[in-house]
């Protein structure tokens, strides 16, 4: 049952789709009372989702699981996607806070944009929560994430698996260099991959706005720079790998060269099937999903944030009070791990032509 007003409802989500064309928003069943005064009184959360393009994840797993854990908290909520754009994000954060939204999440699209926004909404008593980027000289009162470090050294350790020991010249294909994760992902693979002795890293770039199209003639270029010869690829997330696995396959490589990844997509987790990829990492959009909500409610209710992590903001000089999440490494041998968490569908991943690759690790 809807208890937003159906003119609050159709103003939030005109809103939406003029700024963004993606928007939801709603209220939980026992969110109680009906009208806007009391979902005013009870505080509303607001959500905005950087863009479509850096990864499949945003729209197709964050999102739905955001929506699950606020109908399922009872709580008013509205999300919506900024589409990479900062201003645009800025604009959606000023119609929520217009809209009642007395909690607001965001995921930066860099940490400039994302400090004024949340500048501004403390300005108004807005609670803010950096949600999977921390926003460095920000004020959020807490951030919800992984331990990007941690995503980091999974990647280069199972990069270094996959080289087996070979002597191998590998290159470094980065995330977006506004995205602070991006920096703790690299740092993170860099700590494995340097102190490994048969590892030469020829190459290093990163990726703006973390896009797959520019992916493909960066890493195009690295190779041309490095004749050919790469043996092993760190690619930041599972986008990124699909534009190295594409110029690989058209020189003959894919497969024989190992190329790292995250987010465990669809389309990811068939490379690792297929052997065009050498591992993933799987990050639980239902676990995220699940914490920002649980600090959402508290921050809603004046409660304490059961905040128990440190992130380091040294632009702001500041420790972050952080709930950091565990990733898991995945490789062909665990696929399981993700279909059976339900962070991918069986039926997606195991499709078409992945349905043999499938039988035979065991899905
Ligand atoms: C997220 C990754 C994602 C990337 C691109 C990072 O901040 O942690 O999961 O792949 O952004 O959207």
């Amino acid at each position: 049952m809807n208890r937003v007003p159906s003119m609050v409802f159709a103003v939030v989500v005109g809103a939406g789709l003029v700024l963004s064309g993606c928007s939801s928003s709603g209220s939980g069943g026992n969110s109680g009372g009906g009208g806007g005064g009391d979902a005013k009184a009870q505080g509303k959360i607001g959500v905005i989702l950087p863009d479509t393009k850096s990864s499949v994840r945003w729209e197709s797993k964050d999102r739905p699981a955001l929506e699950e854990a606020f109908k399922a908290a009872g709580v008013p909520y509205t999300i919506q996607n900024a589409e990479g754009s900062a201003d645009n994000m800025a604009t959606i954060a000023d119609g929520m806070i217009a809209d009642g939204v007395t909690v607001l999440a965001i995921v930066n699209l860099d940490s400039d944009s994302g400090a004024s926004i949340q500048q501004k909404a403390a300005s108004q008593g807005v609670k803010t929560i950096d949600y999977d980027r921390l926003t460095l000289g920000g004020s959020a009162d807490v951030y919800v994430s992984f331990d990007n470090n941690t995503v980091g050294q999974l990647q280069g350790q199972g990069l270094v698996d996959c080289l087996a020991g070979k002597p191998s010249n590998v290159v470094f294909l980065n995330g977006s260099p506004t995205d602070n994760n991006a920096t703790l992902f690299t740092a993170g693979a860099h700590s494995v991959v340097d102190k490994t002795p048969t590892v030469k890293i020829v190459g290093e770039q990163s990726v703006p706005d973390w896009d797959n199209d520019k992916a493909v003639s960066i890493f195009e270029q690295m190779n041309t720079a490095a004749d050919g010869r790469i043996d092993g690829v760190y690619a930041a997330n599972d986008g990124l790998a699909g534009s190295v696995i594409s110029i690989l396959e058209k020189n003959g490589r894919a497969g024989q060269v190992p190329v790292t990844g995250q987010d465990a997509t669809v389309e990811g987790l068939q490379n690792v099937l297929a052997g065009t990829q050498c591992m993933t990492v799987y990050k639980s959009a239902k676990e995220e999903a699940g914490a920002l909500a649980k600090a959402a409610i508290a921050l809603v209710k004046g409660e304490s944030v059961d905040a128990p992590g440190k992130s380091r903001d040294d632009k702001g000089n500041r420790d972050v009070p952080s709930v950091l999440l565990t990733p898991k490494s995945i490789t062909k041998t665990n696929v399981d791990v993700v279909l059976s968490d339900g962070g991918q569908s069986k039926d997606e991943v195991c499709a078409g032509q992945f349905a043999a690759m499938c039988s035979a690790a065991g899905l």
